[in-house]
């Protein structure tokens, strides 16, 4: 039986530019001699796909979110993350339960209980060996959201209240679990972070 895979998980602020440095990570865990699964939430499957599209424009109350972000993890959890780990590959997920916990728990309001409770029913047992949170402030993310010159979601689109909630809801995430977690400032140079985060890899 091939040695259990891990799960890594990338978390942050939309705009802190977690997907600028999803390459680097896969690189070098590539080089480090593992298989590497790069994938993302909500998404990852045909079903999840079609679930993150609805969930990304159509208005909806945080509760309808906040289930529609479990089934559309159901279905990715199932057949691409828990298989892929079992046949011991490295799975690089563009956020995972961290950021409904953030989104729908501290930016939305949803009870951070039946957050961990639905988590529990979806992904018993299941939790990332690493996460990267990328961290930055309002500003840096509006700059960098506008100079990507892409239509904003609804996420995107939400006003610096909601972001500050979302930031610090992470952040104290990261704080009780800092095992897991791994805070990149978001604000530095690239090549710092890509620096720092080799480090960190190397450690895994
Ligand atoms: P992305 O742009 O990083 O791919 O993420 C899509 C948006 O979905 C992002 O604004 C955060 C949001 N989101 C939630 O609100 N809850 C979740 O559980 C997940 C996975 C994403």
């Amino acid at each position: 039986m091939p040695q259990r895979g891990r799960l890594i998980t990338l978390e942050g602020v939309d705009g802190a530019g977690k997907s600028t440095h999803l390459d680097s990570i896969r690189e070098r865990l590539h080089a480090r001699g593992h298989r590497v699964i790069v994938t993302r939430e909500p998404g990852g499957t045909e079903l999840a796909e079609k679930l993150r599209a609805l969930v990304l424009s159509q208005p909806m109350d945080a509760l309808s979110e906040t289930l529609l972000m479990f089934a559309a993890r159901a279905d990715h959890v199932q057949r691409v993350i828990a298989p892929a780990i079992a046949a011991g590959a490295w799975v690089l997920c563009d956020r995972f339960t961290d950021a409904t916990l953030a989104y729908q728990g501290a930016g939305k309001g949803v009870a951070q209980d039946l957050i961990e409770r639905l988590a529990e029913a979806v992904h018993p047992g299941l939790q990332p060996d690493r996460t990267f949170l990328f961290d930055c402030s309002y500003e840096v993310s509006k700059q960098r959201l506008g100079a990507a010159g892409k239509q904003l979601d609804r996420f995107e689109r939400e006003d610096r209240e909601f972001f500050e909630r979302v930031r610090k809801g992470y952040l104290v995430q990261a704080v009780k679990q800092p095992q897991r977690f791994t805070v990149v400032d978001a604000s530095r140079e690239l090549a710092e972070i890509r620096q720092f985060l080799a480090v960190d890899i190397d450690r895994l």
